[in-house]
């Protein structure tokens, strides 16, 4: 709707629907995301709150709705607030309203509220998983299947009805970019089922260096927004899915960077059995109110929502928990918060953080960072946009690293922009032409052969998109153009 394209507040969703109530079944409605703070009302009455427009909520309506003739209204508002992630300002368009899919969930009384089944760390033949019932009560029998491995598992339930066990496998087929394999997992218990598609594999840091399954990877990454340019909206069908993973396959890339916040499901399951590690973060982007204990507590109930939602998916390999953030007690404090809260559920995947401060040392002639922070994440991430931002200091190709020695480093974002057809001088940045973004990428790429602990690229950005920071009249009109590939998915120079 042209009219809503700059609207910012509330919008109401509303619809009508009848449900066949069964005596000892309950009800939830499930929300994909509302984007950015909403209220659920059902027949009239107030039934759930939501803030965070990027993870998944559920509200229970069991004893809310009627056989027949159920008002369902959701009001969503997408104000920009200083207490908010993001917060004022940020590189994407502000979409507002439900931006994926709502169910309506039929359980029975005693379901599997919650399960956590994958591969060991370390152990390639142990498979580690918890399972939770929806009451909290022991002896309670549950079956954990894996047929194609011959397991067949009993668990029982403690007294807070949750059932764990490690168990041996044989002649497992561990899951890679190379080879996506997924085995059919299922849980039962005496009166519920779960069929899951669960991938295995081991995934670890030593050193400077990354493992997959035990061997050294390189991640050829890339990053899209939750955006399908040509449509000027939000991703959130499996087709829009493999719009954008078809894409990023074309590139030869093996990870995708999901940026900035967590996308749809189709996407990061979609991304899975296609074969590509996902690196998923949420929006602390940038000016963030460090400082706000309210900012703080939403931050770690998002970071929650995300690892929740996707702590089954073998794809996922990082979590993301900054952007471009700087330095100060109160934001190492934030961020120390928010891997407390990500470990409290998931200790299994890599911590990282994109971080902007590299900046190059006259005296050392080096490249160099100052981030205590560091030291606290599992990868260290750098976004740096030389030749866009910043000028060289030094010929690419002589431009020397020495940034988070020790640890593992990604340059998470590069690139320049280019409006699609503009032919112009390669070393001109102002030509905005596709021969200055090719060159931009050739000399990146020689300086990053300069980089020890370089242990993955993620060129910023697959796509152009939109993005209300944007307005050079002719060469962006209201969009990011450092995109490989075009507003109308044409693929540029570089991604030639
Ligand atoms: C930043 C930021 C991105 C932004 C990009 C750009 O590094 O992380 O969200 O879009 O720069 O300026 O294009």
């Amino acid at each position: 709707m042209p009219e809503l394209k700059y609207y910012e507040g509330t919008v109401w969703y509303a619809r009508r629907f009848d449900v066949a109530k069964v005596p000892g079944e309950r009800l939830f409605l499930y929300f994909g995301a509302v984007s950015y703070r909403c209220r659920i009302y059902l027949n009239g009455q107030e039934i759930g709150r939501h803030e965070g427009g990027f993870t998944p909520f559920q509200v229970e309506v069991t004893n809310a709705v009627k056989a027949s003739g159920n008002f369902l209204a959701v009001e969503a508002n997408n104000t920009r607030t200083t207490d908010a992630m993001p917060a004022m300002a940020f590189d994407w368009w502000n979409y507002g309203g439900i931006t994926r899919d709502v169910f309506l969930v039929k359980t029975p009384a005693l379901f599997i509220e919650d399960y956590f089944i994958q591969l060991n760390k370390y152990k390639n033949d142990q498979v580690d998983a918890r399972i939770l019932l929806s009451e909290k009560s022991a002896n309670k029998n549950i079956e954990l299947s894996i047929p194609e491995l011959n397991v067949k598992q009993g668990l029982t339930t403690d007294e807070n009805g949750v059932a764990q066990v490690s168990l041996k496998v044989k002649k497992l087929e561990r899951w890679s970019p190379h080879s996506p394999k997924l085995y059919k997992v299922i849980i039962s218990s005496k009166t519920d089922k779960v069929e899951e598609q669960i991938g295995f594999r081991n995934l670890y840091v030593k050193d400077e260096d990354i493992y997959l399954n035990d061997q050294p990877i390189f991640l050829k990454a890339t990053s899209f927004h939750e955006e399908i340019p040509q449509r000027q909206g939000r991703a959130f069908s499996e087709a829009d899915a493999m719009m954008l993973l078809s894409e990023a396959k074309a590139l030869g890339c093996n990870m995708i960077r999901l940026a900035h916040y967590p996308q749809n499901e189709h996407t990061v399951r979609l991304a899975e059995k296609m074969g590509f590690l996902l690196w998923e973060e949420i929006p602390v982007w940038q000016g963030i109110d460090f400082e706000n204990n309210n900012t703080r507590l939403k931050a770690g109930n998002m970071i929650k929502e995300m690892v929740m939602r996707d702590k089954n998916r073998c794809a996922l390999a990082f979590w993301g928990v900054a952007n471009e953030t700087q330095p100060s007690p109160a934001r190492n404090e934030f961020l120390k918060y928010l891997i407390r809260n990500c470990k409290s559920i998931d200790t299994t995947r890599l911590i990282t953080a994109a971080c902007d401060l590299v900046r190059f040392d006259k005296t050392k002639q080096q490249f160099v960072m100052d981030d205590p922070f560091i030291k606290e994440l599992d990868v260290v991430a750098v976004n740096k946009y030389m030749g866009w931002y910043h000028q060289w200091p030094v010929s690419p190709d002589k431009a020397i690293w020495n940034v988070a020695k020790g640890q593992p480093l990604i340059i998470s974002e590069f690139g320049g922009e280019a409006l699609l057809g503009q032919t112009g001088n390669a070393d001109i940045v102002s030509s905005w032409s596709e021969d200055y973004q090719a060159a931009l990428y050739r000399n990146n790429l020689a300086m990053f052969k300069n980089i020890p602990n370089l242990r993955g690229t993620a060129p910023w950005i697959l796509f152009d998109f939109r993005s209300p920071f944007r307005f050079h009249p002719t060469n962006q009109d209201g969009w990011n153009r450092k995109g490989l590939v075009s507003d109308q998915g044409l693929r540029k120079k570089p991604g030639t």
